[in-house]
């Protein structure tokens, strides 16, 4: 299957692979030591909490071969330590982190021919799942859980990759309520985007971009990931990179990962509520899309109703998310100092 693979056109789509870890978790048994299986349909409770009552959390990490063919995961226990804030609050059981791992490492080591080149701007994309999987007809807990550890190579997710990308601004559907589940990553929280958001995409907008629910003053995310925008440079060239704190946005792994590397490089870093009269105002020369799956897609214009806002460089991606871009993937690929430790196993 991997050797039909065109490493350079594979796109985000689900691709079937040698097969995937499954662990399962009772009350009485707790986790147990996991499987390897190779068909990709699940048996699953047609009463199960999963399916009835949206009982599930999900978490998407990526694998990196080098150039040595060394296979290593991009910061997993950041993603582990965020399932295990997401499962509670879906009130399922913890996946503890020598689990998470365990499914990663046993997931990519079974599936290494469907790691992408280090050549290639590729990555296998680690899918891990957990959900009710036992029958519960009441609203409680589900007797039995399921957590799968799944991958697939992919390239970009939009398709013109870092090219700069137009967002639009949602008014007909909030992604996240005020103390609601906008932090966790549950299902629940992406289809509900997916109607009106597929209907943007198709007269032309690349994102969908969720303001605060309350007020619709404030930036919370784009549908698929979170926002981050940067100042131009001062008289010394520093640059401040501003990003939403709101409670009702995921904690992106890439964000903090950029966050980073700002530091690194003596740049300033601000979390914090950011108006959108800042964006109309022109304060910010350079806004992106960050997140896993839509790495760093830089946004050239965002329109709410009527209004057009066009945003620095209308070709392509600015100089100073270049650089942060160009960082970021170099320790992926093995090319940079991996001095922050964040490749998995080191
Ligand atoms: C990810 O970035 O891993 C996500 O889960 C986002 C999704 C739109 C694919």
């Amino acid at each position: 299957m991997a050797d039909k693979l065109d490493w350079n056109n594979i796109g985000f789509q689900y691709r079937d692979t040698n097969g995937y870890m499954k662990y399962t978790w009772t009350l009485e048994t707790g986790w147990d030591k996991g499987t390897f299986e190779t068909d990709p349909y699940l048996k699953v409770h047609m009463c199960s909490t999963g399916l009835n009552y949206g009982q599930q959390c999900f978490e998407g990490l990526k694998a990196f071969k080098d150039k040595e063919g060394r296979v290593r995961i991009f910061r997993p226990q950041e993603n582990a330590a965020r399932m295990k804030r997401s499962g509670p609050i879906a009130h399922m059981p913890e996946v503890p982190e020598d689990i998470f791992l365990d499914g990663c490492r046993r997931t990519c080591e079974k599936n290494i021919e469907f790691v992408p080149p280090a050549e290639t701007d590729g990555a296998f994309y680690l899918r891990p799942l957990l959900f009710g999987s036992g029958p519960m007809i009441g609203m409680n807990a589900a007797p039995e859980f399921t957590f799968v550890v799944f991958g697939m190579p992919v390239g970009n997710y939009y398709k013109g990759g870092i090219k700069p990308a137009t967002a639009y601004v949602m008014e007909s559907i909030d992604r996240a309520a005020p103390k609601g589940t906008g932090s966790a990553k549950l299902g629940g929280n992406y289809a509900p985007t997916f109607g009106p958001m597929l209907k943007k995409m198709a007269e032309g907008y690349t994102l969908t971009m969720h303001l605060d629910a309350k007020n619709r003053t404030h930036v919370d995310e784009f549908s698929t990931s979170n926002f981050v925008a940067l100042t131009p440079p001062d008289e010394n060239g520093v640059r401040t990179f501003v990003t939403p704190n709101s409670e009702s946005i995921l904690r992106s792994v890439t964000r903090l990962t950029l966050e980073d590397i700002c530091t690194k490089f003596g740049w300033k870093v601000e979390e914090r509520p950011v108006a959108f009269s800042e964006i109309i105002e022109g304060k910010f020369n350079e806004v992106a899309a960050c997140g896993t799956a839509v790495v760093l897609t830089p946004v050239k214009s965002i329109t709410r109703g009527d209004q057009v806002i066009n945003i620095g460089d209308q070709e392509k991606i600015g100089e100073g998310f270049q650089r942060l871009y160009d960082y970021y993937r170099g320790i992926q690929k093995g090319e940079i100092k991996d001095e922050f430790g964040w490749m998995w196993p080191a």
